[in-house]
């Protein structure tokens, strides 16, 4: 870890070393500012402590936790970005809570803590800001489609080519290269006009006749169902779109072509899923945090916060994952 610790600041000088990549969380966090109810932005801008006329306070927080999970304190949380779906692509995808979050936590336990934990006064300020910041990135990463993959590290394991880039990797080109060739950059401003071109999108374009059932079975009172369904059908992706001639068929192969011009798509749609059910997902925690302060505050005793369970033992292959994770895989690039 000290090693871990101390590469850090080369890590963070180098655009684009961070999962979905800066670019793709930005732009997550800017479509859900775009969706989002004004009394959510309100209640979000005052647990991040943004300002009232900030105009990327989602966005300038969404790749926080890639930052963190380098620091010492934050090592425990490496595994809170992915979750290793142990199945079989390209002949079979599926998820299975039970099998694959590890007994460290994934992405999917991760939410249901950090939307208990948002909400319950019994925590700090400070804690509660760091529980918003998780829930803004986590649901960027679970739409990625090999952070629902175990298989070679999530693809970090798959060496590719990206053009004139002769060193990187299946993982890597989907978090950052696909979506920086398609945008030409990797800034906020970047993000906020990929951002309004895929809300426009969504409002009236492509994305209109189906916006809605995006946000089927979303349900505040069931996290792990609401975001395993999302888990699901990225990592489906994986068989279709990722990998559909398995995996030894992409190594060394330069795929900013022909992939490329394949797989864009699937980019743009998993970007903008995860912004609209973002924005939809915090609707959600902003009225239910609301209402229990308001009852609170009249007298009424709300409803006690659910203890969060701990995450299901895993597999020994998972835990042989989890291992690998503790490591440091993730010092070349973050699953
Ligand atoms: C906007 O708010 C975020 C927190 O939500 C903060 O990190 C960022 O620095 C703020 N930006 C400006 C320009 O004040
Ligand atoms: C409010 O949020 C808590 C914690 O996520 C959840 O257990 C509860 O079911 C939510 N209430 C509603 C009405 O969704
Ligand atoms: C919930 O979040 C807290 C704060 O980050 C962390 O210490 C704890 O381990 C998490 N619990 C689970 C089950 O993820
Ligand atoms: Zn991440």
């Amino acid at each position: 870890m000290a090693l871990l610790v101390k590469r850090l600041p080369l890590f963070a000088a180098l655009p684009g070393a961070l999962a979905w990549g800066e670019l793709g969380h930005y732009t997550v966090g800017y479509i859900a500012q775009n969706f989002v109810q004004s009394s959510t932005a309100s209640w979000a801008k005052d647990i991040l402590g943004s300002g009232s006329s900030n105009t990327s306070y989602l966005a300038a927080v969404a790749t926080w936790a890639d930052t963190y999970r380098y620091t010492s304190a934050g090592a425990f949380s490496a595994p809170f970005h992915f979750i290793d779906a142990e199945d079989n692509p390209p002949s079979s995808c599926n998820v299975d809570y039970d099998r694959d979050c590890g007994d460290d936590g994934c992405s999917i336990s991760a939410i249901q803590n950090y939307t208990t934990r948002v909400q319950d006064g019994r925590h700090t300020q400070a804690d509660r800001q760091m529980s918003l910041k998780w829930i803004i990135h986590i649901i960027g990463d679970i739409h990625q489609p090999l952070h629902d993959e175990a298989l070679e590290v999530g693809g970090n394991d798959i060496d590719v080519n990206f053009g004139s880039d002769d060193s990187t990797n299946l993982h890597h080109i989907w978090d950052t290269e696909m979506p920086e060739k398609l945008v030409g950059g990797y800034s906020l401003s970047d993000a906020e006009s990929w951002a309004t071109t895929l809300t426009s999108d969504i409002k009236s374009g492509t994305y209109k006749s189906q916006a809605a059932s995006w946000l089927d079975g979303i349900d505040l009172s069931d996290p792990v169902t609401t975001t395993m369904n999302w888990a699901t059908e990225a990592n489906a992706d994986v068989c279709t779109i990722v990998m559909p001639k398995g995996e030894s068929y992409y190594v060394n192969k330069d795929l900013s072509t022909s992939y490329y011009t394949g797989a864009i798509s699937t980019v743009e749609l998993q970007i903008a899923r995860a912004g609209y059910r973002l924005a939809k997902w915090l609707d959600l925690i902003a009225a239910n945090d609301s209402k229990r302060k308001r009852d609170l505050a009249e007298g009424v005793t709300p409803a006690p916060l659910p203890e969060v369970a701990a995450p299901p033992k895993p597999s020994r292959l998972s835990r042989a994952k989890m291992a690998r994770a503790a490591r440091g895989y993730n010092c070349n690039h973050a699953h």
